[in-house]
Parts: C-alpha cells; sequence; structure tokens
C-alpha cells in the first residue's frame, strides 16, 4: 500500500507537471553554469523551464532543448561588452540597461495562457531589479547565490568592516586577523578593482538587504562544508535557506560553457601518471599581470612536475596570449607541459592523472575540486575568491595557500609539496574526506537532497501569480 509520503510526492508530481518556473541568469560563465545546472535539476522533478537571458554572453539553447529560452536586449555595444577587465562597472551597466526589457518580458510570459502558470522567479542575487519588478507583479522570486556561504557573510559585514576601521584596506595591516570573522585577514575581506569603492559597497548592500525580502535563498554549497557559516545566515537573514550542492553533480548535464573546451586536454593527460599533474587555471574573469605570468611559467618549469595550464586569451595584460613566455622556456618545459586556451575542467580534475589544481579559488571551479578530492593551490584573484581560499587552505584544510606576491621558488615548493611530499599525501586525505561528503549529500536522505525537497514544497504550495 502506498504510504502517506508517496502519496504526497504523487501529488506534487501532478501539480509540478503544469507548473512553469523562469530563471534568470547573470551573463557570465561562473554564473551561468550554475544557473543552468539548477533548471536541469528542477526539470528532472517534473517543472517546465524557461530561461530568460541577456543577447550578451547568451547560453547556447541547442545544448538544452527541454528548456524554452527568451533573450531580452541588454543594450551593451560591442565596446562594452568587451570591457571584462572592469567586471564590476559591466554587471552594473547590465542591471541598468536589463530593467526594461526584463519587466516586458516577464510581463509578457505571465500573460501567455497558452503555456504552463508560471510558479516564481528564480534570480542571480546581481540582478538588483528582479526585487522590485517581481513586487509589482505579486511572483514569487527566490535567488540562487553562485558565491558560498562563508563569502556572503564577508560582503554583508562589509559595512560594519567600514565602521570598524578595516576599510579602505591599509597595506600596513593585510596579515590582521578580522575579529568579527574568524579566520578571515583583512587581506581576506572581500575587493573589487573599481575607482568607486564606495559606489560599490553601497551596491552590495543594498543586494544583501534584498535577501531578506525573497521567498528563499538557494546555495550551490552544502551542509556538512558550511554548517557554521549556515547556522549564522539562518539566524541573521529570516528566509528559507536552501543548500542544494554541488549542482553539477546531480547528474551529468551538458556543458554551458562559453568558450570551446579544448579536449587535446584529455589526450595529453592520458599520456601522464596518476596524480602526478598540476592543473592550473584562473577561471573565467580574472586577469594578471606580464610579470606574474613569467612567475607562473618558470614556477611550474622548476616544479619539475608535468602540468596543464590554461591561459586564456587576453587574461595576461598587454598580451593576446602565450607570445611573453621566452623560448628558453618552451625548451625546458618540452612534453612535459601542455598549455591549452580553455579546457573541459569538470573532466580535466576527474581524471586519474590530475593530482592538483592551482586556482583562482572561484567557487564553481573550488567545489569541482573539492567533488574530485583534488587538492587546491590557492592563488585569489578578488572578490569572493579570497574567502574561498582561506576556508581551503585553513578551515578544511585541502590546499595550500600563495599568501605572497607571486614568486617562482615559492611556487616551485607548493608544486612539489603538493604532488611529491608527505604533507600532499595528508592534504589528499582530507580531500577524499571530504569529496565523501559531497557525494553523499545530494542522494536521498542527504541533506541537499532534502533542501531539494523542501524547496519543491515551498515552491508549490505559493499562490500562483
Ligand atoms: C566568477 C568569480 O571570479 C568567482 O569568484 C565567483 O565565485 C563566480 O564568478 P569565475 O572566474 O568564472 O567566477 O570562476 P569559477 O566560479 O571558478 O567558474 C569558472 C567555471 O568555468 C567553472 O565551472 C569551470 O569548470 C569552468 N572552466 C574554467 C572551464 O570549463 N574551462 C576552463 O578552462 C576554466
Amino acid at each position: 500500500m502506498a504510504s502517506s509520503v508517496d502519496k504526497q510526492r504523487e501529488n506534487q508530481r501532478e501539480q509540478k507537471k503544469c507548473l512553469r518556473l523562469l530563471l534568470f541568469p547573470l551573463p557570465f560563465q561562473g554564473h551561468l553554469s550554475p544557473m543552468l545546472q539548477l533548471a536541469n535539476v528542477l526539470y528532472s522533478r517534473g517543472f517546465s523551464i524557461t530561461i530568460i537571458h541577456t543577447c550578451f554572453n547568451s547560453p547556447n539553447p541547442s545544448n538544452n532543448p527541454h528548456f524554452t529560452f527568451h533573450s531580452i536586449p541588454d543594450g551593451l555595444s560591442k565596446s562594452e561588452s568587451s570591457r571584462a577587465d572592469n567586471i564590476v562597472a559591466l554587471v552594473s551597466l547590465l542591471n541598468t540597461n536589463c530593467a526594461d526589457p526584463f519587466r516586458d518580458c516577464l510581463t509578457k510570459l505571465l500573460s501567455d495562457v497558452s503555456e504552463e502558470p508560471v510558479a516564481c522567479l528564480i534570480s542571480d542575487s546581481t540582478w538588483k531589479f528582479t526585487d522590485a519588478i517581481t513586487e509589482s507583479l505579486q511572483l514569487p522570486r527566490f535567488v540562487l547565490r553562485t558565491n558560498n556561504v562563508s563569502s556572503f557573510l564577508a560582503l554583508a559585514a562589509l559595512p560594519l568592516l567600514q565602521e570598524k576601521g578595516y576599510l579602505p584596506i591599509q597595506e600596513s595591516q593585510v596579515e590582521a586577523p578580522v575579529l568579527e570573522l574568524p579566520p578571515l585577514k583583512v587581506k581576506d575581506i572581500p575587493a573589487f578593482k573599481t575607482p568607486d569603492q564606495e559606489t560599490l559597497y553601497q551596491t552590495i548592500a543594498g543586494l544583501v538587504k534584498q535577501t531578506n525580502s525573497c521567498s528563499g535563498t538557494i546555495w550551490n554549497s552544502f551542509e556538512e562544508l558550511e554548517h557554521e557559516p549556515l547556522t549564522v545566515l539562518r539566524h541573521d537573514f529570516p528566509v528559507p535557506v536552501f543548500p542544494l550542492g554541488p549542482l553539477h553533480k546531480y547528474f551529468p548535464v551538458p556543458s554551458s560553457s562559453l568558450l570551446a573546451q579544448d579536449q587535446s586536454s584529455i589526450l595529453w593527460l592520458d599520456k601522464q601518471a596518476p596524480k602526478s599533474v598540476i592543473y592550473v587555471s584562473f577561471g573565467s574573469v580574472a586577469n594578471i599581470e606580464g610579470a606574474e605570468f613569467l612567475e607562473i611559467a618558470w614556477g611550474l618549469a622548476n616544479s619539475q612536475q608535468p602540468f596543464l595550464w590554461v591561459v586564456r586569451p587576453g587574461s595576461v595584460n598587454g598580451s593576446e596570449w602565450l607570445e611573453a613566455l621566452p623560448n628558453e622556456f618552451l625548451e625546458e618545459i618540452s612534453g612535459r607541459g601542455h598549455i591549452v586556451k580553455w579546457a573541459p575542467q569538470q573532466e580535466v580534475l576527474a581524471h586519474p592523472a590530475t593530482g592538483g589544481f592551482w586556482t583562482h579559488n572561484g567557487w564553481n571551479s573550488t567545489l569541482e575540486s573539492i567533488c574530485e578530492a583534488v587538492p587546491m593551490i590557492c592563488h585569489p584573484c578578488f572578490g569572493d575568491q579570497r574567502v574561498n581560499a582561506r576556508y581551503v587552505s585553513d578551515v578544511w584544510r585541502i590546499g595550500v595557500h600563495l599568501e605572497n606576491r607571486l614568486d617562482r621558488m615559492e611556487i616551485a615548493r607548493a608544486v612539489r609539496k603538493l604532488l611529491v611530499e608527505a604533507e600532499g599525501q595528508e592534504i589528499r586525505e582530507r580531500a577524499v574526506h571530504l569529496q565523501k561528503m559531497a557525494d553523499q549529500c545530494i542522494r536521498e536522505g542527504g541533506s541537499s537532497f532534502q533542501s531539494l525537497e523542501n524547496l519543491i514544497s515551498l515552491i508549490l504550495s505559493a499562490p500562483l501569480a
């Protein structure tokens, strides 16, 4: 005989067949991927999915033919959309330009009686206008935060840190502890390069405040990983919290990579010894200086370990791609190093030859590394990456932190520590432990699985717009 839980599930399934969810990602790789992963998870649970997206960095609809896609004009000129060097300005411009087109699109979708009724909007947390627009249309709004809980709490604390004199950051204070946010040091406070810091702080404070007016926050993280920050979050922000991560591990989903992934990375890894390779990538946004580029190159060469290095075109200031690398370097690393423009990162991390990941600690990269039990070398560049790196090295203890200015000797030492020395083995054992928790939490009975059930129940209980 079917239990009452089974009947309840059956009921939910029936209701969901008739409901549509609208998802609105921010058009950057680190935001688009988790939103599309979430869309696939919710689709697998019976909802119809519509993705509203900008023309800039638009996802490829043919990768997800089971979704409906609606593009809205973003008003970016060609030169504006190539200004990835000032991500803060670009996000602000998108927020200014997209509000009206988004309202028009949403109004149209809500009045379309030929489609299933819309249950809610799931918006990236960085779209600041979605709060007022959904409120005026009486549509429930959930927020996906693509960074983790610890870094969100650090962002939320910026006004307090300003008041206490930690900001603006003084060079002489960078090693001092932030007493209000252990284990962070002053240099870990999320900072972004922008000429107008005051406006940025106000924008962040506004977005943090909007957290209190949404129907719930969704996180690509999991209870066992961030139990303490989640406890603080639940106390400080009285809206339902849904840690559903790791979203990319529920089942394989089509890649949402905006750049072509070079498959030669895998063919090259196939020829390397198990756990021998350091994989190096600084994500989709961060840029480095020419001098740093050379330190990285010689650090990798001097480590004497095989390496797979992603150098995203345009990511080295003043260079197109690899032209700054001297011939002696290329001769020195011949056969031992493989350099690509963009890699199939998840496959690389899951490859048996990959022994370590030198990362900028973007949250997706950090979580992907945790899920494959790959120990990290942390070199955060900006924003939440600094908090993530501190948690990787000091809380979860699954990586070594390159804390100072990039130096070839220090880099070579860090690579060897991770891949060759006993300390690296201990780090790897802790990483394997964390990987097991990440695996279990999305299975039936696991914390993220239960959180997903709770989210679905809440969506189903909300009145339709
Ligand atoms: C940005 C911010 O930098 C980061 O701090 C924030 O947490 C999310 O937004 P990004 O630089 O894109 O992130 O880094 P990350 O979050 O790590 O996302 C990068 C994504 O690109 C990952 O999913 C990774 O698998 C993918 N990637 C990266 C590739 O597919 N190929 C590559 O060669 C490099």
